[in-house]
């Protein structure tokens, strides 16, 4: 794959896709929203690949938002469709991969970078990290979910008053907060996110994908979320890793899980 944003690179069963305008701290342009689409749709459907790790290039910044050269001239008409465009081709999509996304947030993850990270499986953030949603100061409020992803993690009095000020929080507090699960130092941040994709991948993928999405069912309108653990956990019943799975532990040994 060849792009002109991003790096995409693989190891052991883990992706890593790095977000590469370091000169615009990352920031999320058209183009750039494009090519991760179509990144992660190769890696998702890349049977070797178990887990993704992205990131951003430069040690400054994660993303520091959607491009704001980009939609400073859109209309009303144009403002609507950059929100539901970027949320189908992108942020809905990573949330909905069945292979687990992490984000490893290595610097500034601001409007747009910080929902991309929200929108992720999961975070991690080194400790020089600093996150908000600054679109208010813009005269705009978060488009890519952030109103109602924030919320989601880490309750909507704390997310209202971040969204509000229009300010940032730093990497501990962000995991005080429920944001992030670990914080590291920058040069540990990477091989951390490697090591809980390698425990990742010890593990079916397949029962992964289905636990995704039991676990996102309770964030859709109309779904019962127990409904879909019920039919979820059914189905894992038919599959050859569950055989693997049970098989390899009453035989004392560890499971290869053949994916299927
Ligand atoms: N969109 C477009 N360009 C951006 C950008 C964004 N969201 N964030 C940073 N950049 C660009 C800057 O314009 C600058 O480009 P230039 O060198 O061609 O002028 C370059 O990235 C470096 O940014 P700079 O502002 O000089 O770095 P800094 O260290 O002084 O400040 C930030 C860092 C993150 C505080 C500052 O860049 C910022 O506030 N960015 C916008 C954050 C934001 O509002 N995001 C939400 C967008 S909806």
């Amino acid at each position: 794959m060849n792009f002109e944003n991003i790096l995409v690179e693989k190891n052991n069963g883990t992706a890593r896709i790095t977000i590469n305008r370091p000169n615009k701290l990352n920031a999320l342009n058209k183009a750039t929203i494009k090519e991760l689409n179509v990144a992660f749709g190769a890696l998702e459907d890349n049977k070797s690949v178990k887990s993704i790790i992205i990131t951003g290039s430069g040690d400054k910044a994660f993303v520091a938002g959607a491009d704001i050269s980009e939609f400073a001239h859109f209309s009303v008409d144009e403002g609507g469709e950059l929100s539901r465009l970027g949320q189908t081709i992108l942020f809905d999509y990573i949330e909905n991969l069945s292979t687990p996304v992490i984000a490893a947030i290595n610097g500034f993850a601001l409007g747009g970078g910080l929902e991309l990270a929200m929108a992720c499986h999961f975070r991690i953030a080194s400790d020089n990290a600093k996150m908000g949603l600054p679109e208010v100061s813009l005269g705009v409020i978060p488009g890519y979910g952030g109103t109602q992803r924030l919320p989601q993690l880490v309750g909507k009095g704390k997310a209202m008053e971040l969204i509000m000020t229009a300010g940032m929080i730093a990497a501990e507090e962000a995991k005080d907060w429920g944001l992030v699960n670990h914080v590291t130092t920058q040069e540990e941040l990477l091989p951390l996110a490697e090591k809980l994709a390698s425990k990742i991948n010890r593990n079916s993928s397949l029962a992964i994908g289905a636990a995704i999405r039991a676990v996102n069912a309770n964030f859709e309108d109309g779904v019962n979320g127990f409904d879909t653990e019920i039919e979820e956990f059914g189905e894992c019943f038919g599959t050859k890793d569950f055989k693997e799975g049970t098989t390899a532990f009453l035989e004392k040994r560890k499971p290869n899980f053949p994916g299927n």
